[in-house]
This record gives C-alpha cells, sequence and structure tokens, in this order.
C-alpha cells in the first residue's frame, strides 16, 4: 500500500493530517492495514523502548514474535500487556553476547513458533562513550558482540531457513550515530556504521533468495537507553532550536516503519537505512 500518492488536486493525507496535528492516526490507520499473519518473528531488546513498540506492531498485525532478552520479568510483563493482541508472544531469556543463547532462542522458536520468516537485531548496548583515548579493547571488544557480532550470528542461525523457503525479512535497528559521527561516541558509532554495511551487503547477497535486509536509524528517541540525552536540558533546547521536527521521538514511530519494512508490501525495498530522526541530520 502506497503511503504518499503525488497528485496536485489530492493534496497527500499524510501531510494534511500532520496540519491538524492527528498525524500519528492517519500512520496508525495505515499500519493497521498491514497484515503479518502467519508470519514468526524473532525481536531481540523485544520487551521495552523501541523494541515493545515493535512487538506490539506486529502483535497486532497477527505475527507470532519471540521477544528475547536478559530480563525475563520485562519480556513476560509485556507478553502480557500485549496478550489481547491477535499475535501471540513469547519471551525467551537470551543474552545476545552468548552464540549458546542465540542457538537456544532460534531452536525454542521454530519448536514453539515455527520457521523464522522476520529478524530484527534491536538489542544494543553502548558503554564506552565518552573521550576516544579512553576507549579499551575490552569496551571494543563487547560493543562488537553486542551490536554487531550478536546480529552476524542471528542471520547465521535463521536465513539458511529463509533460502530454504525463499522468504524473509532482516530489519537492523541501527542510528543515525552510524552516519554522523559525535564527539564522545566513537564505538556506537562503529558498530551502528559496521551493521548498516552489513545490512547492504547481506541485501546484495541474499537479494536473489528472496530475502530483504533493511536497516532503521532513529535519532533521538524517547527510551531508557537515550535516558541520558533526553534528560539534559541543553540536548532538548538544541533539538527544539535546530531540528527541523522540533521534538524528541517516540518509539511508536519506529514500530511504525519496522511493520511496513517486515511486511509483503516492502516486496521492492532492499538494502536501505530509513532514517527517523525528526530531520536531524537532513
Ligand atoms: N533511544 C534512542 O534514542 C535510540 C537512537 C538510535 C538508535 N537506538 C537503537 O535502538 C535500539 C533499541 O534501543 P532502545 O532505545 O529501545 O533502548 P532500551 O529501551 O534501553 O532497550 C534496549 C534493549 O536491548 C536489550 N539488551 C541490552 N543488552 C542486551 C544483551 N546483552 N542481550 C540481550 N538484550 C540486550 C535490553 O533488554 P535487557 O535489559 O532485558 O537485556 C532492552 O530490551 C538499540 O539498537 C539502540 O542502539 C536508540
Amino acid at each position: 500500500m502506497p503511503l504518499y500518492t503525488e497528485k496536485p488536486d489530492q493534496p497527500d493525507p499524510l501531510c494534511r493530517a500532520t496540519r491538524r496535528r492527528d498525524r500519528r492516526k492517519v500512520i496508525q490507520e495505515m499500519s493497521a492495514s498491514i497484515s503479518l499473519k502467519g508470519k514468526v518473528a524473532i525481536i531481540t531488546g523485544g520487551g521495552r523502548g523501541i523494541g515493545k513498540a515493535i512487538t506490539k506492531k506486529f502483535a497486532e498485525a497477527g505475527a507470532n514474535i519471540a521477544i528475547a532478552s536478559r530480563k525475563l520479568e520485562n519480556l513476560t510483563a509485556t507478553a502480557e500487556e500485549f496478550a489481547s493482541l491477535p499475535g501471540n508472544i513469547l519471551p525467551v531469556e537470551c543474552h545476545v553476547g552468548r552464540n549458546a543463547d542465540l542457538e537456544s532462542l532460534v531452536r525454542i522458536t521454530e519448536k514453539e513458533l515455527g520457521p523464522v520468516d522476520i529478524l530484527v537485531n534491536n538489542s544494543a548496548t553502548n558503554i564506552g562513550q565518552g573521550p576516544a583515548l579512553n576507549v579499551t579493547d575490552d569496551m571494543f571488544d563487547k560493543m562488537l558482540e553486542i551490536n554487531v557480532k550478536s546480529a552476524l550470528r542471528l542471520v547465521r542461525l535463521t536465513v539458511p531457513g529463509m533460502i530454504e523457503r525463499k522468504r524473509g525479512s532482516v530489519i537492523n535497528i541501527v542510528s543515525i550515530a552510524g552516519l554522523r559521527p559525535s564527539t564522545g561516541g566513537l564505538l556506537y558509532s562503529l558498530t551502528k556504521a559496521g551493521l548498516i554495511m552489513m545490512t547492504r551487503s547481506w541485501a546484495r547477497e541474499f537479494g536473489p533468495h528472496g530475502i530483504r535486509f533493511n536497516a532503521i536509524a532513529p535519532g533521538l528517541i524517547k527510551t531508557d537507553f537515550s535516558e541520558f540525552f533526553w534528560k539534559n536540558e541543553d540536548v532538548v533546547k538544541h533539538i527544539e532550536s535546530s531540528q527541523p521536527i522540533p521534538r524528541i521521538g517516540d518509539p511508536d514511530e519506529i514500530g511504525f516503519a519496522a511493520i511496513y519494512l517486515a511486511s509483503d508490501e516492502a516486496s521492492y525495498l532492499t538494502g536501505q537505512t530509513i532514517v527517523i530522526d525528526g530531520g536531524a541530520i537532513a
């Protein structure tokens, strides 16, 4: 379903709605028409923040979803909160830095829900924020392990099955920090830039097998992860005075993009990084 139609005599409904301040209602109606019924998804970090918003959208669309992270209580609470939605949600305890946990995540998902059609690599960490000369080898290794290698491993575990079935969609949650560095963010930018390039490489290699790979690069979104930034008055003032859409983003605004990328409606879209940042790096 097109999100945008160019007809001069019929203004884009999204723009008109924006003026009427019910932007989100229109996007909600658009995404509500997308179905993931019968599809199985894995969402790492699906119990809170952006991952939780993606879980909600996918469950509304009828997907059966394994949500995976370290804290089972968050995952279970999310599964309970969304229990009335059409899709089933299966909480799976998993540290994405441990290969054995990732193997068991995929095994449990396939056994309980079926073969994996959609993979969302969303879990990430940000240790080592600060002066570049303070970055240690351990920080470097840990950041690569959690933010990059986990995606590589999950792709290795799920993509062979997708190749057999000739369909699949992988979505990597990256960041505008992977497109534009900021002082103090050496490792975070490095890992997100790496994942962007891996997304493009995978898209090239696996496109002929019917599998699409895309990334979403959020700007500042209000979650626990970014608390340090959105609680900083100077950062908020800067956003309000310089960003084309002068506010902090909402996790749902990433969820809407993820459901589109996961769906068959995005069948001609691969290898891209969708920037959702209120225009911060426009
Ligand atoms: N918020 C922003 O402004 C922003 C901007 C750009 C990009 N992003 C990206 O968006 C994604 C989600 O972040 P968020 O803002 O939603 O943060 P969040 O609310 O803090 O969520 C982070 C998620 O990652 C999981 N996680 C962390 N370490 C893990 C590990 N070792 N193993 C398994 N899961 C782990 C956490 O679950 P547990 O604690 O239960 O393990 C949690 O569910 C990240 O990739 C982040 O880089 C966020």
